[in-house]
């Protein structure tokens, strides 16, 4: 910042738990309030204003935010005895599945919102300055919140998020997306195309559209029909300038033969999906209501790489889903020694309160899911490991993000998301660089720098003009 800018009016404080989704939201609720005079703060001492942003998927996660809250209460109380005020807010899935909990457990929290209603902050901040009380808004409104939201500010480093698709209509036995996010919404594909646009001319190299089920995403096209997410990331790789796509999260459901086309096709499509089955049981997958069996996770598998050659695969797996016998377990492990991932995530199973498979029984009892989960852990982290020592040698591409911890070291991101360090110049940051790997760790790649700087990959229009 130049020296001789004034001082920002006010300071905000973000943390975010969850999902990618909630760093979008994040960034978005800053871009809404910064025209209000709020700049970024890291401190809470110094905020005016704090905002919890939640994830409510899991019980763990849920936690969080009242221990958080419980913190900031006294930082809250030391700022008033010295006059100041902080604004107190809590945003995301918790706010919007527990609102009246937590200004009941919280009574000090002023701001509860749900993910629907971010584009009314400014008002629902004027309302708390002006009255005592706090304000609930986690009603999900008529208008769509995205025609309401101001443009996105300049994305801060090479890679950006872009939330195309919201919510879910899938309603999996154990998921609390389907109430806490509502129904399933596509952003129109002009929108979208803008908002990419902006991106990019913002620096952005790599983004990644985001959506809970993004592969559902259905929006409206500028030439009237509804465009699925094949033709939408067709469109964005088009894009002059965006060197990188991804997108997440999908369900097999619908990995539609016009999406595994694009990763033949797409050049910027990097050759890495994360694509959650859960389980490998085909009762499992039925008591959770996914909509598919083992062998159709598979058929998708095998023509992702038939599209696809060099395409590596990420995964969610539950362990312990109400039901879940030993032999569901073994069909679960028998799925990731057939598929193999280059990572995965992998939870034990969180009863959460309205959900299907909260009520549902029996209930798997605590120390067997910690053994069911560690088998799966093991299992995923030894593929991890083998996936990234299989790339010592290798030379690729690496999206320089910009310094490591240590000096003189630069990181970056594989075209397969692993953490890339390599010695370089501080200036390769943003730019797509060449690098040949010399060693795999458990999570990160270790590299040398070729030199220069790798080309853009060719734009979908140049693809099809050639
Ligand atoms: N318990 C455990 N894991 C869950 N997930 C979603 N809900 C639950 C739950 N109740 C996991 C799923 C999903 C990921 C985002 O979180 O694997 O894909
Ligand atoms: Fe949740 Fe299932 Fe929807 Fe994914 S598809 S968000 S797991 S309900």
């Amino acid at each position: 910042m130049p020296s001789d800018a004034s001082p920002p009016k006010k300071r905000l404080l973000i943390r975010t738990w969850g999902c990618q989704m909630n760093v979008y939201d994040s960034a978005r609720m800053a871009d809404v309030l910064a025209p209000l005079g709020y700049a970024p703060t890291e401190l809470p001492e110094e905020a005016d204003m704090v905002i919890l942003n939640t994830c409510h998927i899991r019980e763990k996660a849920s936690e969080k935010v009242f221990s958080d809250l419980g913190r900031l209460r006294g930082v809250k109380e030391e700022k008033a005895a010295r006059g100041e005020r902080m604004i107190l807010a809590v945003a995301g899935c918790v706010a919007q599945a527990e609102g009246a909990e937590i200004t009941a457990r919280a009574p000090y929290v002023d701001i509860v919102l749900g993910p629907q209603t971010y584009h009314r902050l400014p008002e629902m901040v004027a309302r708390v300055s002006r009255a005592a009380g706090a304000v609930i808004e986690t009603d999900f409104p008529a208008e769509d919140k995205f025609d309401h939201l101001p443009e996105t500010a300049a994305p801060s480093g090479p890679i950006a998020f872009l939330t195309v698709q919201e919510g879910c209509d899938k309603f999996c036995s154990f998921c609390v997306v389907p109430y806490t996010r509502g129904a399933e919404f596509s952003r129109p594909a002009a929108q979208v195309l803008a908002e990419a646009r902006r991106l990019v001319a913002g620096g952005a190299r790599e983004i990644a559209l985001l959506g809970q089920n993004v592969n559902a995403y259905h929006g409206a096209g500028p030439d009237g029909r509804e465009w699925g997410l094949g033709w939408l990331l067709r469109e964005v790789a088009a894009i002059p300038g965006l060197a990188r796509l991804r997108y997440t999260t999908s369900h097999p459901r619908d990995m539609d033969e016009d999406l595994i086309a694009a990763h033949g096709e797409l050049p910027q499509l990097m050759p890495f999906l994360h694509l959650p089955v859960q389980s490998g049981s085909d009762r499992m997958l039925q008591a959770m209501n996914r909509g598919h069996k083992a062998a159709d996770f598979h058929r998708v598998v095998e023509k992702l790489r038939a599209a696809r050659p060099d395409i590596a695969l990420s995964s969610d797996f539950i362990a312990g889903h109400p039901g879940e016998s030993d032999a569901d377990h073994a069909a679960t492990l028998a799925l990731i020694r057939e598929v193999g991932f280059a990572q995965a995530f992998s939870f034990k199973y969180s009863a959460r309160p309205g959900t299907p498979a909260a009520g549902a029984g029996p209930q798997v009892p605590e120390a067997v899911k910690d053994a069911r989960l560690a088998e799966i852990q093991a299992l995923l982290r030894d593929q991890q490991e083998a996936f990234n020592r299989s790339r010592a040698g290798a030379v690729m591409e690496v999206l320089c993000t910009g310094p490591a911890r240590h000096p003189g070291q630069m990181a970056g991101r594989s075209p397969w998301l692993q953490p890339v360090h390599f010695d370089g110049p501080a200036q390769l940051a943003g730019q797509i660089v060449p690098v040949r790997i010399t060693a795999g760790h458990p999570n990160s790649l270790a590299a040398e720098w070729l030199g220069g700087a790798a080309k853009a990959p060719p734009s979908h229009q140049e693809i099809r003009a050639a």
